[in-house]
């Protein structure tokens, strides 16, 4: 990513070249950085989710300026926020809303490198690195929900917390030390905001930094998995599939935003709770640590991970399996580039054994979210008339077979991929 080239400059921009890289960074990763001429719909959700983290993080230090973080004041301070801050129930809405924003454009981020093979040779550190800013996100996400101190904040991190008690040996003494009390209070509301308004975020800056500079040391991959530095004009050196970057994609990804926010406008302004599932009815109920909620369900982002937690059985009277799948769940997005063995990167030239792979890992992740936002005991209404079994029996064994193709998906991916049957690859970009 050098930003060493010679550059002169004169006048003010001249002073301050002599001080500082400007022009060269800006040559470096924008006027002269060529990106793939193909990029596609696609390629929108990297800029779409910088754009979030921007919104994230302006509209946070706004609530922060009226919220407050503790267990008698919180819920009213969000309340407070909603109906007496001029525009707060804007700057709130930006910010519960935006975080399922956040989501929806991550995974579709997650899905364009899946189908491209973005996480391949030479990228596989870009990838690690996305995977590290996803689990980081769903740290941020989980920590935040705790603070509007509803009834769902309040159970949802009871029994997230809790699920470390199963944890051999260490489990109990681990819950505890996370909660700061044998059960979620003021303490655990202290430390979840200090996680989730300074630690995380600087946590995600610093890796979406790193991601960016991972992927400019190597460029961007493209729909046709042609890599566009192998074939470089031999007298400018620039590639000849490559356009600069600015004023290119700058303008193309400003577009992308526009369509976007105009989409996102539409919702903050008229379903912002998105029939309680970007927020949920529950947390409009101030927390009562008496009063168990009958159905206790994290946001729609988490729901395939915590179906695959309800679908394995408690073994040796322990929880610690379906906990543990579930984090396995999420961990193995960090194998994809060693699990993956097919030469071929995208999708358009990839054999059919993927393509259904493909399919079946999208299906079974949208059942298993389904599955996951409805409650356990309505999971009963699937396998109403089937004899013989009861009903929330038959949605669990469906969480199941869809866990099992789930990790089948990753799991066999060293076999249907090593003799897959490609098309030719071309040389240059179509
Ligand atoms: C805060 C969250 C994230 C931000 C702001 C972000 C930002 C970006 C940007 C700006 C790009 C270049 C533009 C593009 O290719 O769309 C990019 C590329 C990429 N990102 Fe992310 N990203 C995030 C999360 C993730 C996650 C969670 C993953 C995967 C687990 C990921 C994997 C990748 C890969 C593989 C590329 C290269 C794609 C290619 O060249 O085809 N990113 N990211």
């Amino acid at each position: 990513m050098a930003a060493d080239k010679q550059v002169t400059t004169t006048g003010l921009l001249g002073w301050i070249d002599e001080r500082f890289p400007l022009t060269s960074n800006w040559r470096a990763h924008l006027s002269e950085y060529y990106a793939p001429k193909n990029f596609n719909f696609w390629y929108f959700f990297g800029s779409l989710a910088l754009l979030l983290l921007v919104n994230q993080i302006v509209t946070g230090i706004f609530l922060t300026m009226h919220y407050k973080p503790d267990a008698l004041l919180a819920f009213a301070s969000v309340e407070y926020i909603m109906r007496e801050v001029p525009y707060g129930w804007l700057i709130r809405y930006l910010h519960s809303t935006g975080a399922s924003a956040f989501f929806i454009v991550v995974y579709l981020h997650m899905f364009r490198g899946l189908i491209y093979g973005s996480y391949k040779k030479p990228r596989e550190l870009i990838w690690i690195f996305g995977v590290l800013i996803f689990l980081t996100l769903m740290g941020e996400a989980f920590f935040g929900y705790l603070l509007p101190w509803g009834q769902m904040s309040y159970w949802g991190a009871q029994v997230i917390v809790n699920l470390f008690g199963s944890v051999p040996f260490i489990g109990d003494d681990l819950s505890l030390w996370i909660r700061g009390d044998y059960v979620v209070s003021d303490a655990t509301l202290n430390r979840f905001f200090a996680f989730h308004v300074i630690a995380l975020p600087l946590a995600i800056i610093g890796l979406v930094a790193a991601h960016i500079l991972a992927l400019h040391e190597v460029g961007s991959n493209n729909p046709d998995g042609v890599e566009i530095k192998d074939n470089k004009d031999p007298k400018t050196g620039v590639p000849r599939d490559g356009i600069p970057f600015h004023p290119y994609y700058t303008v193309k990804d400003m577009f992308g935003s526009m369509v976007f926010l105009f989409v996102f406008s539409v919702i903050i302004f008229f379903a912002p709770e998105m029939g309680g599932y970007f927020l949920e009815h529950n947390n409009f109920l101030p927390a009562n640590p008496l009063v168990t909620p009958e159905h206790i369900a994290p946001v729609w982002y988490f729901t395939p991970y915590y179906s695959i937690l309800r679908a394995i059985p408690p073994m040796w009277e322990s929880q610690f399996p379906g906990v543990a799948a579930m984090g396995l769940a999420v961990m193995v997005f960090f194998l994809l580039p060693w699990l993956d063995r097919c030469p071929v990167k995208s999708i358009r030239y990839r054999g059919a054994s993927f393509k259904n792979w493909i399919a079946v890992f999208v299906i079974s992740t949208l059942v298993l979210g389904y599955l996951g936002t409805v409650p356990i005991d309505v999971w009963g209404k699937f396998g109403a008339g089937v004899p013989l079994v009861s009903n929330t029996e038959v949605a669990t064994w469906v969480a199941r077979i869809f866990t099992i193709l789930y990790f089948a998906f990753f799991a066999l991916m060293p076999w249907y991929t090593k003799n897959e049957k490609t098309l030719p690859v071309p040389a240059r970009v179509t």
